[in-house]
């Protein structure tokens, strides 16, 4: 039977990773994989998730099942924190494996609910959207999303093909902070336009929000999906607490699903425990206990928010360095767009070959498509780093 099987290439993220540790240079800069790193290379456990699962662990007197939607506790708390001071009686929610669970889960929900509609990711996303959303059996598109030239959102291209191309009911995947690949994100003025136009249109808005507080601050970064929570009728969010919690291998995250009235959020509800439990049957607990416990324990949930911030002016130092880096040997372009971008990404307009040449010749790993993770380096790598990046043009 799985002698017909060939071999599947690597996934072009996570192998980059792989091949920086296989490296035994000893100046490698692994900035790969979207995992935070702290001045040592090391991606810690948070205090307060330490905390928390010593807690836990004297509080938890079965592991029998919780549900097919996981634990309210925390579906509750995580959507109130993203979403803050509003009615969620319109929103369905389920406990996912981590943020890709919780986009294949809303995938599989809008298959369920309209046949035709299409799902729009921008141009550049993440590598793993298409391939991850697309399996639900939901045809594929792209909007234009980033000018690889200006460096910049390219806003006129995306509200142009908004205003014309989706047809009502189909789906655009919008990021909400952070923008993985490229660190651009909308301005605030922007999410208000954007939303003028998915009203207008009937367009659904699927928002990945995947980096909350690591851009400019917990509640700075939810404007434009708590924007999209008031304006739209309808809406899905996928959240993940991997990196802002760094439950990573916890595989930790969120569907919510805004509908029409509270009786329909219901229904949708009892479709996303029926997708889970033909897919998995349950959500891992352990992560979605920790995130629980941290958010309504008020010293806990204060700790977290202190070591995230810690985390996200680590992240912004290193930019600010690398911007700065970049701007006195002459590339003041280059260097302003990073300093201007948010959270782990930028993509550096570099082509496979330059990226390819960082990695051979300078031990710098970065994706094919000039991905950087600013959390892989350290302050004392910036200097060579920038020299590295400069060298290749
Ligand atoms: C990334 O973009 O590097 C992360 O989201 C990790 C992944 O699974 O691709």
């Amino acid at each position: 039977m799985f002698d017909v099987l060939s071999p599947m290439p690597a996934d072009p993220i996570l192998s980059i990773s792989v091949a920086a540790a296989a490296d035994p240079r000893t100046d490698k800069i692994d900035l790969g994989v979207g995992i935070y790193k702290d001045e040592a290379g090391h991606t810690p456990v948070m205090r307060a998730v330490k905390a928390a699962e010593f807690a836990y662990a004297g509080l938890e007197e079965t592991k029998k099942y919780v549900s097919t939607t996981g634990l309210e506790a925390y579906n509750s708390a995580l959507l109130s924190l993203i979403l803050g001071d509003m009615d969620l009686s319109r929103f369905a929610t389920a406990q996912s494996a981590g943020g890709s669970g919780a986009l294949r889960l809303g995938a599989e929900l809008i298959k369920r609910s309209s046949e035709g509609a299409q799902i729009y990711v921008p141009t550049p996303t993440w590598g793993n959207h298409t391939p991850l959303l697309g399996s639900a059996g939901i045809e594929m598109k792209k909007y234009p999303y980033y000018d690889r030239e200006a460096l910049d959102v390219d806003f006129d291209a995306m509200r142009a093909f908004l205003n014309a191309t989706p047809k009502a009911g189909d789906v655009i995947i919008l990021h909400g902070c952070c923008h993985n690949p490229t660190g651009a994100d909308l301005s605030n003025a922007q999410w208000d336009e954007v939303s003028d136009i998915l009203t207008a249109r009937g367009l659904i808005a699927y928002v990945d929000l995947a980096y909350m507080g690591l851009g400019d601050g917990l509640e700075e970064d939810c404007y434009g999906i708590r924007k999209l929570a008031v304006t739209q009728e309808e809406m899905l969010i996928a959240a993940s607490c991997s990196k802002n919690f760094g439950l990573y291998r916890d595989r930790t995250g969120l569907i919510a699903v805004k509908t029409k009235t509270a009786d329909q959020a219901k229904v949708a509800k009892s479709h996303l425990g029926l997708i889970m439990r033909r897919m998995i049957s349950m959500p891992p607990n352990h992560g979605a206990a920790v995130v629980a416990h941290i958010l309504n324990t008020p010293e806990l949930r204060a700790d977290w928010i202190a070591e995230l911030n810690e985390m996200r002016e680590r992240m912004n130092g290193l930019r600010r360095s690398l911007a700065y880096g970049l701007d006195v040997q002459g590339h003041e372009e280059m260097g302003a767009a990073l300093a201007r971008q948010k959270g782990m990404f930028s993509m550096l307009p570099v082509t496979p070959e330059q990226a390819a040449k960082l990695r051979d010749e300078h031990s710098v790993y970065l994706l094919n498509s000039g991905r950087i993770n600013i959390a892989g380096a350290a302050q004392d790598d910036i200097e060579r780093l920038s020299k590295a990046i400069l060298s290749v043009f």
